[in-house]
C-alpha cells in the first residue's frame, strides 16, 4: 500500500510550479432494505442522501499519498486514513499514474459509524477530485470500482452496496455487484435517527457470519426472508404503497434483531418512532449502533414522531426524502 504521511490538517508544501486543484463531492447513502443479507447475495433497496455530503480537494505536492480532514470524529480514529489513501491510489493506478505527490483535503458532513456509509462517501468525494486534478472524466461504473476497491480496507468484504449508492443518482436495487436505479413514487418523508452509538459495520457482519455457521439453517432462513422483503419493498416503492413499505421495514427490524445486530438504543428508537405514529421504522445500516430509519406516511405531521425519537434519546435527526433529490433537505 502506498505511505501516508501527514495526517489530520497537515497538508505537504505544493510540489513547485504546481498549482492546480482538484475538485470532487459525493453523499451520503441510507439502506432502506436488505443491510446484511445483501452480503450473502440478496437484494437490497438504498438511496443516495445528496443533502449530506463529502467534498474533497486534491492537490498536488512533494513526496507520499497525504490526506487531512475537518471533521474530528473522523480523524479520531485510527487508521482513519487508510480508506481515503486507498482511494487517491486506485485512482492514480487507474489513470496510469504513480502513486505519489497527492493531497487530499476532505470536508465531510457525513457521520461516520451512523450506517451513512461515511468512508465511501469520502472515498468517491476523492476519487472524483483525483480525476479532477487530472483532468479525467471517470465513468460511473469505474468511479464505483475504486470507491469499492479503497472500501475492501475498511470492510474487508463489503458488498459493494455502500459503494454503488454514492455514484448513484436515484434509488437503487442492488445484488451481488448487479445495479437498477428507480424512481421512488412513495410521498411521506423518512425520518432518520441516531442513536449517538458508533456501530462498527465489520464487527456486525462478523457476528451474522458466526451466527450463520453456529445456526446455519436458521440464519439462512432469516437473510432469505429479508432478501424476499427486499424484493417486495422495491414493488412497493416503485408504486408509492406507503403502508406496505411500513409493513416490511416493521418486519424487517425484527429479523435484524434477530440476526443479532440490533441494540438496546436501537429498540428504543424505532419503539418510540412506531409508537409516536410513524407506518414503520428500522435500523439502518450495519446496526448495533447507528441510525434508525422510520416512514412517514404522506400528509401525517413528522412532528410527533421527531419529538418522540428526542425524547428516547435520540443524537441526530434527519428527514430525508424518499425520491432522492441533488437539492432534498435535511434538518
Ligand atoms: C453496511 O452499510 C451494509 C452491510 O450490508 C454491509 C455491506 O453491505 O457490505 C451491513
Amino acid at each position: 500500500m502506498a505511505s501516508v504521511i501527514g495526517l489530520n490538517a497537515h497538508r505537504p508544501p505544493p510540489r513547485p510550479g504546481a498549482a492546480v486543484a482538484g475538485h470532487g463531492r459525493s453523499h451520503a447513502k441510507l439502506i432502506l432494505f436488505g443491510e446484511h443479507s445483501v452480503v450473502h447475495g440478496h437484494p437490497a433497496i438504498a438511496v443516495p442522501v445528496h443533502a449530506i455530503g463529502a467534498e474533497a480537494d486534491a492537490v498536488p505536492v512533494g513526496g507520499a499519498l497525504s490526506v487531512s480532514s475537518d471533521d474530528a470524529a473522523i480523524t479520531a480514529r485510527e487508521g482513519w486514513q487508510d480508506v481515503p489513501v486507498m482511494a487517491i491510489a486506485a485512482t492514480l493506478r487507474r489513470l496510469g499514474l504513480p502513486e505519489e505527490g497527492v493531497h487530499a483535503s476532505i470536508r465531510s458532513r457525513v457521520p461516520a459509524g451512523r450506517g451513512f456509509g461515511s468512508s465511501a462517501a469520502v472515498a468517491g468525494a476523492i476519487v472524483a477530485a483525483v480525476a479532477d486534478l487530472h483532468g479525467a472524466e471517470l465513468d460511473r461504473q469505474t468511479r464505483f470500482e475504486l470507491v469499492q476497491e479503497a472500501e475492501r480496507v475498511a470492510h474487508g468484504n463489503p458488498s459493494g452496496l455502500d459503494a454503488r449508492t454514492t455514484v448513484a443518482d436515484r434509488a437503487v436495487a442492488f445484488q451481488r455487484g448487479a445495479v437498477r436505479e428507480f424512481d421512488i413514487a412513495l410521498q411521506g418523508s423518512f425520518v432518520v435517527a441516531d442513536t449517538g452509538v458508533h456501530g462498527s459495520t465489520r464487527r456486525a457482519v462478523a457476528d451474522v457470519r458466526a451466527l450463520l455457521e453456529r445456526e446455519p439453517e436458521r440464519a439462512e432462513t432469516l437473510l432469505d426472508r429479508l432478501g424476499a422483503i427486499a424484493v417486495d419493498a422495491e414493488r412497493a416503492l416503485r408504486v408509492g404503497d406507503a403502508q406496505a413499505t411500513g409493513g416490511m421495514m416493521d418486519e424487517s427490524q425484527r429479523i435484524l434483531r434477530e440476526l443479532g445486530v440490533s441494540s438496546v438504543e436501537i429498540e428504543a428508537l424505532v419503539t418510540a418512532a412506531t409508537g409516536a405514529g410513524a407506518l414503520g421504522a428500522k435500523l439502518s445500516g450495519g446496526g448495533q449502533g447507528g441510525c434508525i430509519v422510520a416512514l412517514i406516511g404522506d400528509g401525517d405531521d413528522a412532528t410527533a414522531v421527531t419529538e418522540a425519537l428526542r425524547a428516547a434519546g435520540a443524537a441526530g435527526i434527519w428527514s430525508v426524502p424518499p425520491a432522492p433529490h441533488p437539492s432534498g433537505t435535511t434538518t
